[in-house]
């Protein structure tokens, strides 16, 4: 399948740094499609010459987030994410259109082109492991997995019980209907193209519920799928405050020590 990695970015001194860690990942990563998308009223000329030479499958987008949700406290990176869905989504309407045609019935999904693709939301940000893109290519609906340095712990992680998430892990608002972080989840591409509607939410959503409010619309704990052997290996983290983690989590100190 092909791995669409949808990366919201957005203009700062390490903007370039980052965005060379990940293309260094990225470009080993085969058939990976990098879907960057600058929070900016036009692309840069930064970001441009930058994946002119990323030797990395990309399309470039940009869609500025609106000055009025660019403050703390709110969630980031709605308006970016979401622009990725609607290209990915554009690009294959066609052939979701024929198939209606062939079918003169709404598709469902097995009835959807026989596109074979998975969808993860990679903030620029972070660091990935070339472990965590083999293990999403087995995406059959959703899957999950740990999410190191996260949720106020050394990792967060989905509690599997005989195969099936039954809980998660965290030191962060554990009521939340999926306690994931964005970098702890991919979505095949089926699901995103016959679930046309599913989009990040600004409206009620605060800053750790965006992961929930998206795959409720999409799926159920029951279904997820967890990696990484049941969810107890981490090939993923967060980039980190380690103000904020020192704060929640002293026996870090321990880790890098
Ligand atoms: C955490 C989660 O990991 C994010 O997935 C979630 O979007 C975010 O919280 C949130 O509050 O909504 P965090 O590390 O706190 O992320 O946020 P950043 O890494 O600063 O931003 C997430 C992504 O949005 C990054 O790819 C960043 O480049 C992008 N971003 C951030 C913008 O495009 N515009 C901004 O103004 C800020
Ligand atoms: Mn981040």
């Amino acid at each position: 399948p092909i791995i669409y990695a949808i990366t919201p970015t957005y203009s700062r001194p390490v903007q370039k740094a980052e965005l060379t860690r990940l293309a260094n990942t990225f470009r080993q990563v085969s058939g990976l499609h990098w879907i960057l998308v600058e929070d900016s009223a036009q692309t840069t000329e930064l970001v441009s010459r930058f994946l002119a030479g990323a030797g990395v499958r990309a399309t470039h987008l940009h869609v500025p987030t609106p000055r009025r949700y660019k403050r703390g406290g709110l969630p980031r990176a709605t308006e970016q994410r979401n622009a990725g869905l609607t290209w990915l989504r554009q690009q294959y309407q066609a052939q979701v259109q024929l198939s209606y045609r062939l079918n003169s019935a709404p598709a469902a999904p097995q009835q959807l082109p026989n596109v074979s693709g998975v969808v993860f939301f990679a903030d620029d940000d972070n660091t990935y492991s070339l472990e965590l893109f083999q293990e999403m290519r087995t995406t059959r609906k959703v899957s999950v997995w740990p999410v190191g340095l996260v949720g106020g712990r050394r990792y967060e992680r989905p509690v599997v019980e005989n195969g099936k998430v039954v809980g998660w892990y965290t030191g962060w608002r554990a009521d939340r209907p999926f306690a994931i972080d964005m970098a702890g989840f991919a979505v095949s591409l089926q699901v995103i193209l016959s679930s046309p509607k599913a989009l990040f939410k600004r409206r009620g959503s605060q800053p750790g519920m965006q992961e929930s409010d998206f795959l409720k619309q999409i799926t159920k704990v029951e279904e997820l799928e967890p990696k990484a052997s049941n969810c107890t290996k981490v090939h993923t983290r967060m980039e980190c405050n380690f103000f904020f983690l020192f704060i929640f989590n002293r026996s870090l100190v321990h880790l890098f020590v």
